[in-house]
């Protein structure tokens, strides 16, 4: 099974800075600004109107405890473990079809589902999810959108890429991008409803709408589309926001990966991370449109957010310029005072940068006939983008992304502002923004309006003739990662911040100082998925390399888990244990919270000393058991046998 083994590759895990602060905690309730406060419960609503639950409307109920349930052992079978009085069931794996009335392919076993049959199945690698109940709080009926990150091409095909084919460069294509599946509890458990009118797959080939400054730009036109506005498929997606106006926020993120450069590389595809022959997908081999020596164009076309409305399967999904171009783990929404949208977002790349958009306009009502998705259309298309700077005195800035500003003008290379955006790496080198230690997902304090972002790993801070430590990114070689988090001056929209560190992870007990973590409570390394429950507990998912995990300093964490933290006093507790070499990932709740869908993204992947796509070497056959069968993503649903809300 071939493995891309970006975790491992992009790093895997070092350090320990005393001067950094722990969880006491300055933030959380006392914080609550009145301003913030209260649009960060708008956002919330829905979540919190459900755990109050219809049954005690004049009474709410009193705060549950963001830990009540008896932590897990830091597992390493192949096997997915929860707490005493919980159950988990996987549905919706890889190959499943999604539900498209009259065309439901059968999953088969040895792989050998067409291009055609995959673009109709779920795809694979499954990462972030939302939950979107039917009638807006519906617990027991929903959709679920969620991404497919990209293809383990060994699993995916009979013989692996042995031959390497037109066809199976197609079904990988189809294996990449989108779901939306719906969902029903029936018969006292959740199920796929098949048929289902919702139902749908976008995938690497579904033409995509250009929204925001870069639609229609020189540096978006190509051969096969000369208006520069329609773009085909959406790669590497990786997290998801859900925003207020109800539709699914997805990121693009390693998608230089996928083309192959020339022999002489531009400065920009440099800075970029081009590579001749691309990074092992040779889609380049059968697809021209992947061959950036011919069509150096198509990858600015990628990097964006983009946005789907999930309730309708007609609508054509968008590419969100404004919001700049990355390697886009994901995005996430908070909602200024007056109603307008900020969008923050890291890049998951070694020293690259984290952003955040503020809408120029209001989040529009539903109403005119239009649903509240159609009425905001167009509202991340007009704002303000900013990439964050770290100052070692535990203040920060957002400095803004704006053409004719700063250095950002035609002298220094850009033409405009859609040049901003589409070299927004080079265009925040410029303005000194702080190099990271690789941003994965954030989440925001229902309670406190607080912004919490992991950075996962990146062994190169400190490594010769490249960036060393700084006051956010505190530890050289730095394998374990930590959780920085921050509050904006104000408002969502301000300028200035705040910052510190949640906590820096490792296990305390590794004898290299830069190893060693300060977590209270369960130990766990390079925290990726984070998502904060109505009740203000932190839930953290982990995505150790298959390579690094199980030995030396990761010798006692067990599998990639999720655990969950109480922002107010640090406690952490383990929740959840996976199989064999999986990554968990992706988190949701049913607005009254006494269900939790996850995602368990490639169960037995290989590591890297082992990543021969023509060895069967088997790590996992979750979750089918089959001797011999295919291991496979899927989503993971949790309740508590007695129906209480998840993790109290
Ligand atoms: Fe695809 Fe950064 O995780
Ligand atoms: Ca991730
Ligand atoms: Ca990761
Ligand atoms: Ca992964």
């Amino acid at each position: 099974m071939a493995s891309k083994d970006f975790d491992t590759m992009e790093d895997s895990n070092r350090s320990s800075n005393p001067s950094i602060h722990v969880v006491s905690d300055p933030v959380r309730r006392t914080v609550l600004r009145g301003g913030v406060g209260v649009a960060a419960s708008a956002l919330f609503a829905p979540l919190a109107a459900g755990c109050a639950s219809a049954a005690s409307r004049e009474k709410p109920r009193p705060l549950l405890p963001v830990i009540g349930f008896k932590g897990v052992p830091a597992l390493a079978t192949d096997t997915l473990v929860v707490p005493e009085g919980y159950v988990a069931t996987a549905i919706a794996a890889w190959g499943e079809p999604v539900g498209v009335p009259g065309h439901m392919p059968t999953w088969r076993g040895d792989a050998s589902n067409s291009a055609a049959e995959q673009a109709l199945q779920m795809g694979m690698h499954h990462d972030g999810i939302h939950f979107y109940a039917i009638d807006g709080n519906s617990s027991t009926h929903g959709l679920l959108a969620m991404n497919h990150e990209y293809t383990d091409d060994g699993l995916l095909h009979v013989g692996g890429m042995n031959p390497w084919t037109a066809e199976k460069v197609k079904k990988a294509q189809a294996a990449h991008g989108l779901a939306v599946i719906e969902v029903e509890i029936k018969d006292g458990a959740w199920q796929m409803v098949r048929p289902s009118r919702y139902a749908r797959r976008v995938t690497g080939q579904t033409p995509f709408a250009v929204g925001g400054p870069c639609a229609g730009h020189a540096l978006f036109k190509t051969a096969a589309d000369p208006e520069g506005r329609t773009v085909l498929g959406t790669l590497n997606n990786c997290a998801s926001g859900k925003t207020p106006w109800g539709t699914y926020l997805s990121g693009e993120e390693n998608f230089m990966g996928y083309f192959s450069g020339g022999d002489k590389l531009s400065a920009h595809e440099k800075r970029w991370g081009m590579r001749k022959g691309g990074w092992g997908y040779r889609w380049h081999e059968h697809d021209e449109r992947f061959d950036a020596a011919k069509n150096p164009n198509e990858p600015n076309r990628f990097g964006w957010v983009v946005e789907i409305d999930p309730f309708d399967p007609t609508s054509t999904p968008v590419k969100r310029t404004a919001l700049g171009r990355a390697a886009h783990e994901g995005a996430w929404v908070g909602v200024t005072q007056d109603g307008r949208a900020v969008v923050y977002s890291g890049e998951d790349a070694r020293f690259e940068y984290i952003y955040k958009f503020v809408s120029r306009d209001k989040i529009a009502p539903a109403g005119r006939g239009l649903t509240q998705a159609q009425a905001n259309r167009s509202l991340l298309d007009h704002g303000t983008l900013y990439v964050a700077r770290f100052n070692a005195d535990g203040s920060g800035n957002w400095l803004p992304l704006v053409h004719g500003s700063g250095p950002l003008t035609v002298a220094n290379g850009f033409a405009d502002q859609g040049e901003v955006l589409i070299k927004a790496r080079q265009a925040s080198d410029l303005l000194g923004a702080t190099k990271m230690d690789r941003p994965e997902w954030l989440a925001i304090d229902p309670n406190s309006g607080w912004v919490y972002c992991t950075l996962t790993n990146n062994s190169a801070r400190g490594a010769k003739e490249l960036p060393g430590v700084d006051a956010a990114n505190p530890r050289a070689n730095n394998v374990m990662g930590q959780i920085i988090r921050w509050q904006d001056d104000r408002d969502f929209d301000g300028t200035a911040f705040q910052w510190n560190h949640l906590v820096l992870a490792g296990d305390p007990a590794n004898e290299r100082a830069e190893a060693k973590g300060n977590i209270q409570g369960d130990i766990y390394a390079c925290p990726d998925g984070i998502a904060f429950d109505a009740r203000g507990g932190l839930w953290i998912q982990t995505d150790m390399g298959p390579t690094a995990m199980h030995k030396g300093e990761l010798k006692n964490v067990g599998n990639n888990q999720m655990l969950a933290c109480d922002v107010a006093t640090g406690q952490t507790r383990r929740f959840l244990t996976g199989p064999t070499h999986c990554e968990i990932t992706g988190l949701t709740w049913t607005p009254d919270g006494t269900t939790m869908f996850l995602n368990v993204q490639h169960p037995g992947e290989t590591p890297s000393e082992r990543s021969d796509p023509a060895e069967p070497t088997q790590y996992s056959n979750w979750p089918d058991y089959q001797p011999g069968g295919r291991p496979r993503s899927a989503t993971v649903v949790v309740r508590k046998r007695d129906g209480g809300v998840i993790g109290s």
